[in-house]
């Protein structure tokens, strides 16, 4: 979609579609609205009045002009109450507007950037426009024959702005945007792909390709170094499958001097069909998307280094399916990771924390100022909070706060559970320095309570997102299938980095 940033008068606009948006509870016109509303007989006030349109969150309303101004059609759309209103709503907004012009098989849009300059006064509006618009266009469709006639897609969007002075902000914004949606449609790709073609070697070349980008290295560890460096806990897990275990090791801006080191790990089970605990099979195809928090480092660097933001940070994403093969690990073997620590396998399900551990370990080689984890960790998190929201637990007061801040304003909202003494209790083993479950209750923090025993050198902060990386249904700028979580709250960190410090 190519994206047009300009100053004009929209009632002058030669458009295919002009869109306006609108309060639910503000009913007085201005601007290029009332002009339009003018030329139109009162159309417009005569909608609002009648309640034919009510300006509710997404609802929209399209009408022919009939040559009565440039643009051939209007479209209002809603974005509720005016004291509700938030971000997010506005990327909801250019969703359903970016979704609705290309169901009526119109290839260009035009947005009154006034229309809503003047309900919401920051420039940070422009970029969530953008990534509203951008990601309802997201599809996955590399494996499906579509019909030319639904292969529909909306080829330019401009936004029109009437302020001179607001063109180069809002260009700004746009291009941080267009980024943001690029590195998110990144990681849906990669969670969409089935797991056949998307190996622990597949993810690590895709890793190689990041590296092309100016600032970014890559380095892909493989059985024989990781044999070598002591990563019992990924090699325990990798020993069921047939798909050899890669460890991606991405730095951007290596050699960035008095730059803070943020390190981000990433889960990456291409498939998860539990192991010798063989997960039921309702759902498990789903388990190709236990690498989402992988994928997520991947998408958060490539948009960091495309913004060329100042800090240093490094991804660290161990790769493995974890299956049931011959030569798997079982239940009641003891495995011992990077650290030296072992730990009693009881489940082999619970192997995500195992493939962590070995990474959150190896991290302390970077001297993090903070390390951040990602992972579809527990089915238990999905219980506790359902998919609207990622679980939080950490180490450090400072980071969990900056990273909450950075979910709302980025939308990827996390919520802390407790990550208290008691629970420890639970991964006591006889055998061995710890085992990988707990009991039946609080899975989401007895999993978290696992990683804490390998981060205690640095700040450290675990997301996890099992409920938030999938999504059932589609929304307004969401697919069914892989959300991308995660990328849009660690570039909102990273950026807001040294503005808190
Ligand atoms: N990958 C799963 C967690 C998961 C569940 C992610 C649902 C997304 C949706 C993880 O490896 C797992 O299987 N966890 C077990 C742990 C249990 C055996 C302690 C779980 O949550 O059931
Ligand atoms: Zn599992
Ligand atoms: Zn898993």
């Amino acid at each position: 979609m190519h994206i047009n940033v300009k100053t004009g008068a929209a009632e002058k606009e030669p458009a295919e579609i002009l869109v306006f948006y609108l309060y639910e509870d503000i009913k007085i016109i201005e601007g290029a609205l009332a002009y339009c509303n003018k030329a139109l007989n009162d159309i417009i006030s005569e909608l609002i009045k009648e309640k034919r349109f009510i300006a509710r969150l997404n609802k929209t309303s399209t009408f022919p002009t009939y040559g009565k101004i440039p643009a051939k059609r209007i479209m209002l759309v809603g974005l509720g109450k005016k004291k509700d209103v938030t971000l997010d709503k506005i990327r909801q907004a250019a969703g359903t507007t970016a979704s609705t012009v290309r169901d009526m098989g119109i290839d260009e849009v035009t947005s009154v950037a006034d229309s809503i300059s003047v309900l919401l006064s920051e420039n940070e509006w422009y970029q969530a426009y953008i990534e509203g618009a951008l990601l309802a266009q997201y599809k996955y469709q590399r494996y499906k024959y579509v019909p030319p006639e639904e292969r529909q897609e909306i080829t330019a969007l401009t936004l029109l702005l009437s302020n001179k002075d607001a063109l180069k902000p809002a260009r700004d914004a746009v291009r941080d945007g267009q980024i943001i949606a690029d590195a998110v449609s990144f990681v849906r790709d990669l969670i969409n792909t089935p797991a056949q073609d998307k190996t622990p070697a597949v993810l690590a070349d895709e890793a190689k390709q990041l590296a092309r980008e100016p600032g970014i290295q890559c380095k892909v560890l493989s059985r024989p170094e990781l044999k070598k460096l002591g990563m019992g806990g990924l090699l325990a897990v990798a020993q069921g499958s047939v798909q050899p275990p890669k460890f991606i090791i991405l730095e951007y801006n290596a050699r960035a001097k008095n730059q803070d080191t943020i390190v981000l790990v990433g889960k990456g089970i291409t498939f998860d069909s539990g192991g010798i605990c063989l997960k039921q099979a309702k759902d498990m195809d789903q388990m190709k998307s236990d690498m989402s928090g992988g994928a997520a480092v991947m998408g958060a660097i490539k948009a960091i280094a495309k913004m060329k933001l100042p800090q240093r940070i490094v991804g660290l994403i161990p790769c493995t399916e974890n299956m049931p093969g011959g030569s798997a690990i079982k239940p009641g073997d003891i495995v011992k990771f990077y650290s030296g620590k072992t730990a009693e396998v009881v489940n082999t399900d619970a192997e995500g924390r195992l493939i962590l551990a070995d990474a959150l370990a190896f991290a302390e080689r970077y001297r993090p100022v903070a390390l951040i984890d990602l992972a579809t960790l527990t089915g238990s998190c999905v219980v506790a909070l359902g998919n609207v929201v990622t679980g939080m637990m950490g180490n450090n007061e400072e980071l969990k706060k900056r990273v909450k801040i950075a979910g709302e304003k980025s939308w990827e909202r996390v919520w802390e559970l407790p990550l208290w003494e008691e629970y420890q209790e639970q991964i006591k083993s006889d055998i061995a320095d710890i085992r990988n479950i707990g009991g039946p209750y609080a899975g989401a923090i007895t999993a978290a309570c696992f990683l804490s025993k390998f981060t205690e050198k640095y700040p450290w902060v675990h997301l996890d997102i099992a409920g938030t990386s999938w999504c059932d249904k589609n929304s307004a700028y969401t697919q069914k299938g892989a959300s991308g979580v995660g990328v849009r709250l660690l570039v909102q960190l990273v950026q807001d980095w040294n503005r808190f410090s």
